[in-house]
């Protein structure tokens, strides 16, 4: 090869990989972290984009060089001469990709086995999938249970996913771990956020028709606000009659328009001026909860709301529930 081609094979090379960095930097392709766990992950995909743009470059050189190089002269119909091989070059294609693909492994696997690391005390809470609500459980006497997720600044929290009836999937963008959620297992995810700031935890498995309402809030606080938000929580969750209460850890929200809870989702029917027809409404109301396919509103379908409120649901917050969705009907 001549030094005038190398020097051109360059120059492509050189203007591929400047394109390739300018496309791959200039576009925000990732939400602003918020995780120990997510800034690890970041710098795989970073490992992983500048090996990527460095093979670009290189084809890229190679293939622009040869086509105006080599393309075929007016009138010229020979063929190309016969190549059998050309055993450097193969050792050189086999053994470059074989190195970067390994350093991408180890790299990620030393990742993985990080960010699953939650240390010797974590802080946990169980995390409560279902159509279409997620619910948190926080450890303390009584039990703190709250349709937020609030997190601790700077500390490892494990979480333990549950799911009461198809598979959901767990992500807050910002903080980069995410797990599905499985009937009849366990899975587990550990974050320790670095900045404080309010996120939303989406659902990423398609589950059912209200998939993309399966939203939930969540909020990055510091140590102290933390422990104030589990104090304040727990003496919420002493009066297990706060119908108000209920409605929220149980979702009904994210599915359900009703005026008192300020609630506007359209999955389910509204709330709002409810129309028991025969029956009376208390016991209308306690049977959609307990047995939702026993009645469907006109303009809905059946087996969309999930009928595990009576299992999951005390028997005081089943009527402490019931009667805020009665209370609520004058308002
Ligand atoms: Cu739960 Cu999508």
């Amino acid at each position: 090869m001549r030094r005038g081609s190398i020097v051109r094979i360059t120059i492509y090379g050189v203007l591929a990989g400047v394109v390739a960095s300018v496309v791959a930097v200039l576009i925000p392709w990732l939400p602003t972290s918020a995780s120990e766990e997510f800034d690890r992950i970041e710098f795989v995909f970073w490992f992983t984009t500048v090996i990527c743009i460095g093979v670009f470059a290189v084809v890229a050189a190679a293939i622009v060089y040869s086509v105006l190089k080599f393309r075929v002269q007016p009138e010229d119909e020979s063929d190309g001469p016969p190549i059998h091989g050309h055993t450097g070059i193969e050792i050189v294609w086999t053994a470059i990709p074989a190195i970067l693909v390994t350093a991408i492994s180890v790299v990620s696997a030393v990742v993985l086995a990080k960010n699953d690391d939650a240390g010797p005390n974590p802080n946990r809470i169980a995390v409560t999938a279902q159509q279409f609500a997620w619910r948190f459980e926080y450890p303390g006497d009584p039990k703190v249970v709250s349709g937020e997720l609030v997190l601790p600044l700077g500390k490892a929290t494990k979480l333990t996913l549950h799911s009461l009836d198809v598979i959901h999937s767990f992500w807050v963008p910002e903080l980069g771990q995410k797990s599905d959620a499985v009937p009849g297992i366990e899975t587990t995810l550990v974050i320790t956020p670095n900045r404080t700031g309010e996120f939303s935890l989406v659902c990423t498995e398609l589950c059912g028709l209200g998939h993309p309402t399966m939203r939930a809030p969540v909020r990055v606080v510091p140590q102290a606000a933390y422990e104030r938000f589990l104090q304040s929580a727990g003496e919420a969750a002493g009066d297990q009659t706060d119908g108000e209460t209920i409605f929220t850890s149980a979702g009904c929200g994210s599915c359900h328009t009703f005026r008192p809870a300020g609630t506007t989702a359209e999955v389910g029917p509204s709330l709002n001026d409810l129309e028991p027809g025969e029956e009376p409404l208390e016991d209308f109301i306690r049977e959609s909860i307990a047995d939702p396919n026993a009645e469907i509103t006109s303009g809905y379908q059946p087996d969309v709301m999930p009928a595990t409120f009576e299992r999951t649901l005390t028997q005081e917050q089943l009527d402490a529930l019931v009667q805020y969705l009665v209370e609520g009907q004058q308002q």
